[in-house]
């Protein structure tokens, strides 16, 4: 089901006569201030909040903060001294947007934004797990669903889709995006500004999404989270900037600029990227804000000598709303009186905030109805989709002699690792309003289908703890099984923002755990919970069975327990790589050929052949883009080009004939890679453009039919313009960027 959408982004000249109106009756003081985000509460203990947090998690107890307004916002909501505030309570929320509607002089309602990246209350997957899914439609239901339960608390601004591209699993926000392609990263983008724009949203509010971070930072060096970030504009406009675009297309309202410098420009005031491309290329007509604090950290970046420079450099850049620095309600009405910058700029940006909040409604609709969040927060369809969302997000990577699914009338269970009975860590990194309380665990997903005296449950080791282990009740538990069922992995802490590994094995002794218990000669099944690849070679090597779970939200441990036992069948596959050895990062399967390629003769220098490989690894990682099982089986043939000549301007259309030669029914996700065979610059070596996922009965076969633009298949060439040359590509239609069947097509000019 697609949702009727809201395009935040339309010029509509009724709109556009309201801003002018309100506009010309502003002071300089009241426009600075529709350019301000500021914190609006009280200040709290935080370490306090946290350990109240971990031991009501500990308890399976819910946990709710009790955050009370500071009067100094509403103080500046009554003066018009503050435009967007962060906060997630519908009392709280009225009552700011009372006092701004109610007691301001120009009556200007308020943005209330909030980072509802997978899931409100009810917590979905991590972003990269429900990439996995290869499903947009799944994902505009799970992000719409979202917005359901955070328009409840009267919040009409989502500080998501994340959809930075990311080619480094050390970078904690890997966690966030869709991972390493970015015709899949258009798809997701897309599919989440549709949810989160949705229509009818309870109470008739309407919600503006904020795609972020405009852009380039999953390229951070070394994964470090806001570490430096250098790449070419042929790259940034290839690779980073696409899901953007899509984005904007989309209809998204607003976009949160970067923290990361861009090839010596902060993200924060790079005019190129916010001008030059945003606003004349696009022309679109959104509100940018900066990122948390992110004005006032140019002057670490030391390309600003105070924050009087840090709101120069930014306004004029064309960041529009200033979150929580200070500069801008510090110097922005200075920088104008004094002509340092021009009030046309300033007219600009609070320009671009009315018209956002004119199409939000609201001035006709500024509070949210206090009674709503109990009819719609984790009501049972938010529930199954929660439980749908997470079966489609695992992915099953390895299952010798076909040990999943377990049968039915299996025997005993030994169910170990530390994230087995865990609730809080399934959550994942981004789930501010998730209560662990809400969370089923894996071992009471399995006690639906086993009777309790079957299992035996150790937790064998800590998560991340390096005292000495002491493994002999696993060891036990694991001797008087007849299967073990291991869950292990990263915490939620482990990975989000600021959260970046260097090491990106198990953590703590969990490894350990694996090796003894291979020990044991029981049949192994690793179930993998990770906010990002892990490297992990000696773990596969030692286990039948590996399903990746991610940090799956809710109802991980039912979806869990569904696909171990057969009553799902798992469909996910991985769209980022999983390096065989953290030397290997960056790896990728749309790597370019290099001019001495692995699997080709090399050039004979001195006495070897020398070609691009390692001495001590392989290039290929541990697992590629687009790998996943399912416990059906599925055959490819006859892959038909239908046009086997294209004009630059038509449509490439491909057929092939998809099998499930199982007895069982699946899902199979059907890739479509090109390779533009030569190029006036150099292109890599596959390049998604297609993918459908394909249900069939067991023994059911099906034509498959891909229908692609060719105009989609350009880039961007010597002069740095998105071109379509003419020429060989190959194609290749399979289960993943490794395999498929293989054909050509000629592009004409
Ligand atoms: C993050 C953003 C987030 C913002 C507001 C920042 O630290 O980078 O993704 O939206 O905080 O919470």
């Amino acid at each position: 089901m697609k949702h009727a959408l809201n395009f935040y982004n339309r010029i509509d000249p009724a709109v556009e006569n309201r801003v002018e109106n309100l506009l010309s009756q502003m002071t300089l003081e009241e426009k600075v201030g529709q350019l301000l985000l500021k914190n609006a509460f009280a200040p709290i203990d935080w370490g306090e909040v946290l350990r109240q947090q971990k031991l009501a998690d500990e308890r399976g107890e819910p946990f709710h903060i009790s955050l009370e307004l500071n009067p100094v916002i509403l103080e500046h909501a009554r003066a018009g001294r503050v435009s967007a505030v962060n906060s997630a309570e519908v009392r709280l929320n009225n009552r700011l947007q009372r006092t701004a509607v109610e007691e301001s002089r120009l009556h200007i309602p308020l943005l209330v934004g909030h980072d509802v990246i997978h899931g409100f209350r009810t917590i979905f997957p991590i972003p990269l797990a429900e990439s996995c899914t290869w499903n947009p439609e799944l994902l505009e239901r799970t992000a719409a669903a979202a917005a359901a339960e955070a328009a409840t608390q009267g919040i009409n601004w989502i500080f998501a889709p994340m959809i930075d591209i990311s080619r480094d699993p050390r970078w904690g926000r890997v966690a966030e995006g869709a991972g390493e392609d970015p015709f899949l990263g258009m798809a997701v983008a897309q599919a989440r500004v549709r949810g989160i724009q949705s229509a009818a949203l309870p109470g008739g509010r309407r919600i503006a999404a904020c795609p972020k971070h405009y852009v380039g930072y999953g390229a951070a060096e070394a994964g470090r989270d806001y570490n430096t970030v250098d790449i070419s504009e042929r790259t940034l406009r290839d690779v980073y900037l696409p899901p953007f675009k899509s984005a904007f297309d989309s209809g998204a309202g607003s976009t949160m600029s970067s923290f990361n410098e861009i090839s010596g420009i902060p993200g924060t005031c790079n005019t190129f990227l916010l001008r030059t491309v945003l606003r004349e290329e696009w022309g679109w007509p959104g509100v940018v804000v900066s990122d948390f604090n992110a004005i006032g950290e140019l002057v670490q970046h030391g390309v600003a000598k105070d924050l009087r420079e840090a709101a120069r450099l930014s306004i004029l850049a064309g960041v529009d709303i200033d979150m929580e620095s200070g500069a801008y309600a510090g110097y922005l009405a200075e920088l104008v009186s004094t002509g340092a910058v021009p009030v046309g700029r300033v007219d600009d940006a609070v320009r671009r905030v009315l018209r956002l909040k004119f199409n939000l409604g609201l001035f006709e609709n500024p509070y949210q109805d206090e009674t709503l969040a109990d009819q719609v927060i984790l009501k049972p369809e938010f529930r199954s989709l929660a439980l749908e969302s997470a079966r489609q997000s695992m992915v099953l990577l390895r299952n010798k002699q076909n040990i999943l699914p377990l049968p039915q009338d299996h025997k005993r269970i030994a169910l170990i690792g530390p994230l087995a009975n865990n609730r809080a860590d399934l959550l994942g990194t981004w789930a501010i309003t998730g209560q662990a309380a809400d969370v089923e665990t894996v071992l009471a997903g399995i006690q639906h289908y086993t009777e309790p005296n079957l299992i035996a449950y150790e937790q064998g080791c800590s998560l991340s703890g390096l005292e000495s282990p002491d493994f002999s009740a696993a060891i036990a538990a694991a001797n008087s099984a007849d299967v073990v069922v291991l869950v292990i992995g990263e915490g939620a802490g482990m990975s989000g923002e600021a959260h970046s590994r260097v090491r990106l094995g198990l953590p703590g002794r969990q490894a350990e755990l694996v090796q003894a218990l291979a020990a044991t000669g029981k049949p192994l099944i690793a179930v993998l919970m990770c906010g990002r690849p892990l490297v992990v070679p000696d773990l596969v090597k030692s286990v039948d069975a590996l399903l990746v779970a991610w940090h799956a939200g809710i109802r991980a441990g039912q979806a869990v327990a569904d696909l171990l036992f057969g009553a799902a069948n798992p469909s996910g596959k991985l769209t980022v790589s999983w390096p065989a050895a953290e030397g290997q990062i960056p790896v990728y399967y749309a790597h370019k050929s290099t001019g001495r390629p692995a699997e080709g003769q090399g050039t004979t220098q001195y006495h070897e052949p020398f070609r691009s490989t390692y001495l001590d690894e392989t290039n290929a990682p541990l697992f590629s883009f687009g790998e996943g099982l399912s416990y059906a089986s599925f055959e490819y043939r006859d892959l038909e080009v239908q046009t086997p000549v294209v004009a630059a301007a038509g449509t490439l259309r491909v057929t092939v004939y998809l099998k499930n030669t199982s007895s069982r029914a699946g899902v199979e996700v059907v890739q479509l890679y090109v390779r533009d065979m030569i190029g006036t610059v150099t292109r890599p070596s596959k390049e998604l453009k297609g993918f459908q996922r394909v249900g069939l009965e067991a023994g059911e076969e099906r034509q498959v039919q891909f229908e692609l633009q060719a105009a989609g298949l350009g880039f961007h060439g010597l002069d740095g313009k998105y071109v379509v040359e003419p020429g060989e590509f190959r194609i290749w239609v399979g289960p993943d960027s490794t395999r498929g069947l293989e054909g050509k097509f000629d592009l004409e000019g």
